[in-house]
């Protein structure tokens, strides 16, 4: 009950250092960096070239899910390329590369980003991204059949799972060249997702046809800054903070008085029965 009253008062700290502002207020900072280059993203065009004769065009997109629950968040237009494609086609060159042996490898393409601005090319090469995985997954025999998902080899006692890469993310930086892979990538979940796909046999998985969402953010955009601050996530507001530290306060409160005022009688009766005892206690000395 104590740790409650004690969560209490830590929110009516809270409430009063107030984290959300300072965390908006790092996010407004960032956003006047971040002005410049929407400017250069708007005026841009960007392309993959996967093959001389296969190019896939990347569209402005301005949809933006983060933060717009949240009451105050800062307004700003988001801003990056997009494109849902698949990256392997029939005619299109892909490695794959074993991990120790046959059982473990990764399927990759290379590529080239180029971004046309001002009738200026930059283009950066991405080579060897992941499209498809077959990775070993430390789970026993009866979790890799119950799923139904893996494959469950004899020989080295291990389960293998296939996965598809379903989100890309590539960040440039204000010159339009691309930085290297961040680890916490577009929205902080690294710079590629993969799912695991149902496969229970040791059969390779060949349909490498699916379609991958790819955005290609700049350095400043404000996702990927915040992502890379940790800010992805915001704290309460001092309003919510108020309310919840008064609520627990209040409650742990009125549920400490409780035993409290029971503690109280019971003294009250002790009183007397340590003065009917007293007596006894110098009888066994
Ligand atoms: C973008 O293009 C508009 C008109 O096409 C121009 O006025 C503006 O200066 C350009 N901005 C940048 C940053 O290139
Ligand atoms: C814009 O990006 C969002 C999030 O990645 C995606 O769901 C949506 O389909 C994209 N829209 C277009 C037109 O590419
Ligand atoms: C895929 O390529 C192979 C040869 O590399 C060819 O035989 C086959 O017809 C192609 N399939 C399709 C659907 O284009
Ligand atoms: C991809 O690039 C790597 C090194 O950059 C190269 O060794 C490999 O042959 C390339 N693969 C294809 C299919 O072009
Ligand atoms: C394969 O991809 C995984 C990530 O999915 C990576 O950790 C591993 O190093 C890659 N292996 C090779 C041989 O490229
Ligand atoms: C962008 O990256 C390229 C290549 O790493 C580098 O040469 C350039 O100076 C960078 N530009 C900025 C503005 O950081
Ligand atoms: C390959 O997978 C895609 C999407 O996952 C699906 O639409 C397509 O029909 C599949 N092709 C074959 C030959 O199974």
């Amino acid at each position: 009950m104590l740790c409650i009253l004690t969560l209490g008062l830590y929110f009516l700290i809270q409430s009063l250092i107030d984290p959300q502002s300072k965390e908006f207020h790092t996010l407004d900072k960032a956003l006047k960096s971040w002005a410049p280059i929407f400017e250069i993203f708007q005026n841009s065009s960007a392309k993959l070239i996967i093959h001389p004769s296969e190019t896939i065009q990347l569209s402005h997109n301005t949809t933006e899910n983060w933060g717009s629950n949240i009451k105050d968040f800062p307004e700003y237009t988001a801003l990056f390329f997009s494109t849902y494609s698949v990256l392997v086609k029939n005619t299109t060159n892909y490695d794959i590369l074993y991990v120790k042996s046959e059982m473990e490898y990764n399927v990759t393409v290379n590529m080239t980003l180029e971004i046309e601005y001002m009738d200026r090319l930059h283009s950066s090469k991405i080579d060897r991204l992941v499209v498809h995985s077959k990775i070993r997954n430390p789970v026993n025999a009866k979790v890799c059949k119950m799923n139904g998902r893996g494959y469950w080899d004899i020989k080295t006692q291990s389960c293998y799972c296939h996965y598809n890469t379903v989100k890309v993310c590539i960040i440039v930086n204000d010159s339009l060249d691309i930085v290297d892979w961040y680890k916490n990538g577009c929205d902080g979940k690294g710079y590629y997702i993969q799912d695991m796909i149902t496969w229970r046999t040791n059969n390779p998985y060949t349909n490498l046809s699916y379609p991958i969402i790819i955005e290609v953010r700049g350095e400043s955009d404000p996702l990927v800054f915040a992502s890379q601050n940790d800010l992805i996530e915001f704290s309460q507001s001092s309003k919510d903070y108020t309310i919840l530290g008064a609520v627990l306060i209040s409650i742990s409160t009125l549920i400490l008085s409780i035993p409290f005022s029971w503690l109280y009688c019971q003294k009250r009766k002790l009183r007397y029965s340590e003065m009917s005892s007293e007596p006894r206690y110098k009888d066994s000395i």
